[in-house]
């Protein structure tokens, strides 16, 4: 939905965003602005800076920044037009009603949720009906009771070609909506047929109750085994969890992560209904940020192979960042806790649970097993390890703990142990800075967007862009100054340019130039990249003369550019000439 400017204008304006931010951030006053600690990266010195002058924030730490809508899009997971809802109500106004080309799009999403539990419907009915018996048979063989079938509205999408197409044409459906949804493929005449063939049916389902996708299992026979609904208007898979709509509604304040549809689905029925799973792909921070909305601990609980395992080890880190407790569960002898449970019951899956291991005693772990310790020489490499692990651990009291434990374990004193891991902090210290010195010695480097779309193709000339930027868009008589000197077609990148059109022509209407505003119709990427560009402006004694000196260097680079274009062109021309003489 595209909202008025004018409205999008005035949300910024009267949401101000210190106050906005102070809501999910502590805040302390610092120079003209305001610093807390990042909500979008794990710190322990703040480096989360939010300018109320020019309502934008900025993270010199993880890159992020803003104005008062990304922030709220980022930090309560929302897409942009939900973040815009919020902000309004928060500050009692009104959103302005759909517009008539997007009612269009909100129509079809309608027709399309319409679409998708029509179709559950129809996939329950089929493995209800007789064709259906092989998969039925196939559910119950694997443990599921009839109860947990229709709970999770399993179905069975028959091995023909067209008929769940013809049972939704039936309904009016069109031939473009079941495409649209993923239901349905075109074929070379024109017609479509069945997206799903001869597969058990996994309906997934959002956190409002709305089918949105399916994934298709097969049974026996060959195609690969799992075939999943690419993203569609109404569903994106790596926003979603299966079995969230459920999971949100336990008690437990947990959440039990799991990989396969099956591991969730056997875990619910044995009574654990804060299982979910992330959609066949790797976790993704949309998904950890769902989770952190409805728990505050999640338990790992993957397939026990070492992909599974490798992946625990990536999830760890996503679900902390999204403020989550995390454990890890590993289950012995079972390769995943859809069998565990078959094999040993739901009691002893339950003692598993109460006994997970902390983060950080699963990593020592992992640890502890790349090394024999009987071999001395392999001992030590072990304790050298594990000291540098210790020594990245933030809390001092849970660094103290693992140092006894490891200590113990190794059979030394835990002073020799704790001499070690001061040796790692030293060391881990002494790399950092060394790391922040090379990137001060590279700025070309260092001014690269980290976004590949942004990239400069002319670094020097877009250095000089970016820094006149920073002092024009802060004092509209500079703007207006550097208006008469350069026009926005002499920016080498067109990023830029695109920016500094925008601040002329807002300056020409007499609209007041307030960086947030000048953001409102970017990319997140772009918006991320113009508030670090602006964020590192410093105070200048002459900005007129530094604006001159700027403007000098860009022309010069243009001339330059187009002096080397002339040459490819006389080049080539004569290259022409040769062949034909
Ligand atoms: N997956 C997928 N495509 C595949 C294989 C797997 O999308 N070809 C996804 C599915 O979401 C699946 C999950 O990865 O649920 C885990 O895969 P796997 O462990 O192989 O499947 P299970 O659900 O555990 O199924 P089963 O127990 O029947 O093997
Ligand atoms: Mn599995």
């Amino acid at each position: 939905m595209a909202l008025p400017q004018s409205f999008l204008d005035e949300l910024i304006y009267r949401c101000d965003i210190v106050e906005v931010i102070s809501r999910y951030v502590s805040l302390k006053r610092s120079g003209s602005g305001y610093v807390g600690l990042c909500p979008f990266h794990n710190e322990k010195t703040p480096s989360f800076s939010v300018s109320g002058d020019k309502q934008f924030f900025h993270c010199f730490g993880c890159g992020e920044g803003g104005n008062v809508i990304t922030f709220i899009m980022k930090e309560e997971n929302l897409p942009f037009i939900d973040a815009v809802k919020l902000l309004a109500d928060m500050y009692g106004m009104t959103v302005p009603e759909d517009e008539g080309g997007n009612d269009a799009a909100r129509r079809h999403r309608e027709r399309l949720h319409a679409l998708n539990k029509d179709a559950a419907r129809f996939f329950h009915s089929c493995l209800m009906a007789p064709e259906g018996r092989g998969a039925l048979e196939y559910l119950l063989g694997r443990g599921l009771s009839k109860k947990t079938i229709t709970s999770f509205g399993l179905g069975y999408a028959p091995a023909e070609w067209d008929r769940l197409c013809r049972a939704m044409m039936d309904k009016g459906y069109s031939k473009y909506e079941l495409e649209s949804a993923w239901l349905a493929r075109k074929n070379k005449s024109g017609g479509v047929y069945d997206a799903f063939r001869d597969r058990v049916m996994f309906p997934i389902i959002d956190i409002r109750g709305n089918v949105i996708a399916f994934g298709g299992r097969v049974m026996e026979g060959d195609g690969p085994k799992y075939l999943n609904s690419g993203d569609t208007p109404v569903f994106n898979k790596s926003r979603n969890l299966f079995a969230m709509n459920l999971a949100k509604k336990s008690k437990s304040g947990r959440l039990i992560l799991a990989e396969g549809y099956m591991d969730v689905i056997a875990l619910h029925q044995a009574g654990f209904d804060y299982a979910v799973a992330s959609l066949g792909t790797a976790l993704t921070p949309d998904q950890t940020k769902l989770m952190g909305r409805y728990a505050k601990e999640a338990v790992i609980c993957y397939d026990s192979d070492a992909a599974g395992q490798k992946a625990a080890q990536k999830a760890i880190d996503l679900l902390n960042r999204a403020g989550l407790e995390v454990k890890v569960l590993r289950i012995p002898g079972a390769k995943d806790p859809d069998e565990f449970i078959k094999k040993n019951g739901r009691e002893a899956f339950q003692l598993l649970l109460d006994k997970p291991q902390s983060d950080s005693e699963y990593r020592l772990n992992v640890i502890k097993n790349k090394y024999v310790l009987e071999i001395d020489a392999q001992k030590v490499e072990y304790l050298k390890e594990a000291a540098a692990y210790i020594a990245s651990v933030q809390s001092p009291v849970e660094r103290e703990i693992l140092t006894h434990t490891v200590a113990k374990e190794a059979d030394i004193t835990p002073a020799a142990m704790s001499a070690e891991v001061k040796r790692a902090f030293t060391a881990a210290l002494r790399k950092e800075k060394k790391k922040t010195e090379n990137e001060a010695l590279r700025p070309i480097r260092a001014v690269q967007p980290k976004e590949t779309g942004l990239r400069y193709s002319n670094p020097r000339s877009a250095v000089c862009e970016e820094k006149l930027l920073a002092i024009v868009l802060d004092d509209h008589e500079l703007l207006q100054k550097a208006g008469t000197m350069i026009a926005p077609s002499e920016f080498s990148s067109d990023f830029l340019a695109r920016i500094y059109e925008k601040a002329l022509y807002m300056e020409e209407n007499g609209h007041e130039i307030r960086p947030a505003a000048i953001m409102a119709g970017l990319e997140d990427a772009e918006v991320r990249h113009l508030t670090q560009v602006l964020s590192a402006k410093v105070a200048s004694q002459d900005a007129e003369r530094e604006l001159a000196d700027y403007v000098a260097v860009i022309k010069a680079e243009q001339a330059k550019q187009q002096a080397e274009g002339d040459d490819r062109l006389l080049e080539v021309l004569s290259r022409k000439r040769e062949r034909k003489g």
